[in-house]
């Protein structure tokens, strides 16, 4: 051994044994860390997904998972597009790709592509380069990162008003919350009676918050109602919104799933642009592109100008940079593919359509079903209601009941995901509602 081997391997021994603590010291240390963690109590399960926990504890043979929003096949499997296969296999064999970091903001061509998306190719917003675009972990993340950005630079900072409506989805309230924004309030929105939009609330509730208050909107396909107001509604939505200085926050997680039309299910966003207004919106590629566990979704902020965009972007960067450093690229890489490839983004189109019809098609069906049974109450709102929710009217009773003795799991609060529907298990969907229709309160 050399006499420079064997003095590093004496520091190496050195270094190692300062660094063993004693046993009375490992004792103390082991006793305040159980201090840290012995004390932590049970969180409750989430009440979307942990229906999935839920549904796999059951060892029933026939049970019905109708709770998480994700598409099902006839044949009740999930669904990997055809289109995102194809795209796979074109990335899997490009060897000139690598898998080097993204920017923090995200793939260039995958942001370039989701703001024309959702705003339209020929939009002056985009012309006027006065959007600033982030890559987002799908919706929720992208809320969180506009939360993030509002807590620090809405007018009032983290005491600006939130609204959410009522009701909404589960996780709207927590992700403002958690991102510092306490003031998390609710707007009417639906109507129990008509079990459709309680637009005069809604346009009251606008009149009556503070002004510059944030409202967040679901662009389309509400969730959990599938109760989405009609374009006309949408004007005197935006009316009130401008002249109360709000900022609207459009969550747009259904692209292509309300109508199967990408550039309808976008207009309300689009109606805002047009009327000059600054706007935040979020959108997730999990439904419309089945890209659930991708986590692709972006985060849009449309500003007055270009300067004030970069100065957004600059400050969006500086948000996610401590959070999670910078975006996965696997599903920016699918997604930006198919939206610049005419080709391949009009299979997209196809298949895009083919969900949104079958899911259309269980509405139908539930319905007839359910009127065939003869049971009590009115169903219209069965296919009234749009995108892949229906929210049922069951009351929470009822749903319990559902879950424990029928093994249909659902929401507590009646929603249920239509794709979670097909016509093999609709029968016993529609006897399961007639019997607690009939026999609980
Ligand atoms: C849902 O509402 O079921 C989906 O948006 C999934 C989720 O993350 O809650």
């Amino acid at each position: 051994m050399s006499h420079t081997e064997s003095s590093v391997k004496k520091s190496v021994r050195r270094i190692v044994n300062s660094c063993i603590v004693s046993p009375n010291e490992c004792s103390s240390s082991n006793k305040k860390m159980s201090q840290y963690i012995s004390n932590v109590p049970v969180a409750p399960e989430d009440p979307i997904l942990g229906i999935n926990v839920a549904y796999k504890a059951d060892p029933s043979t026939d049970k019905l998972n109708l709770g998480v929003g994700a598409y099902r096949t006839e044949e009740g499997l999930p669904l990997v597009l055809n289109v995102v296969r194809k795209v796979e296999q074109l990335v899997a064999n490009d060897v000139s790709l690598n898998k080097e970091y993204l920017p923090i903001e995200g793939l260039p061509d995958f942001t370039a592509h989701t703001a024309k998306l959702i705003f339209g190719a020929d939009s002056p917003a985009l012309a006027e380069k006065r959007v600033a675009t982030v890559q987002a972990l799908s919706g929720t993340g992208a809320l969180r990162i506009g939360a993030e950005f509002l807590a620090r630079f809405a007018p009032d900072g983290a005491a600006t008003p939130v609204y959410i409506s009522d009701p909404t989805w589960g996780n709207h309230t927590n992700i403002f919350k958690d991102a510092h924004m306490p003031d998390v309030r609710k707007y009417r929105y639906y109507k129990e009676q008509t079990r459709g939009l309680d637009f005069e609330g809604f346009i009251g509730d606008l009149k009556a918050a503070p002004n510059g208050s944030v409202f967040i909107l679901h662009t389309c396909a509400h969730n959990p109602t599938g109760v989405d107001p009609t374009l006309e509604q949408w004007e005197a939505i935006l009316d009130v919104i401008q002249a109360k200085a709000h900022l609207p926050f459009f969550d747009t997680a259904y692209q292509g799933f309300a109508t199967g039309d990408l550039d309808r299910d976008a207009a309300p966003a689009r109606m805002a642009i047009a009327r000059g207004m600054e706007l935040f919106a979020s959108q997730s590629y999990a439904k419309n592109l089945g890209l659930y566990a991708e986590r692709i979704g972006a985060l849009n902020i449309v500003c007055r100008d270009a300067a004030t965009a970069d100065a957004v972007k600059s400050q969006l960067k500086t948000i996610i940079r401590p959070m999670y450093s910078n975006p996965p690229l696997h599903g920016a890489r699918l997604v930006s593919k198919i939206l610049s490839d005419k080709s391949l983004y009009n299979e997209w189109l196809v298949e895009l359509k083919e969900m949104s019809d079958r899911i259309k098609r269980m509405r139908h069906e539930l319905y007839d079903a359910i009127k065939k049974n003869g049971t009590p109450g009115t169903w219209e709102h069965i296919i009234d209601q749009i995108g892949m929710f229906s929210y049922t009217g069951l009351t929470k009773a009822q749903c319990e009941v559902m879950i424990k003795k029928h093994h249909v799991y659902m929401m507590t609060n009646g929603r249920i995901s239509m794709a979670g529907l097909s016509s093999k298990n609709i029968p016993k969907m529609a006897a399961a509602i007639h019997d607690v229709v009939v026999n609980v309160q």
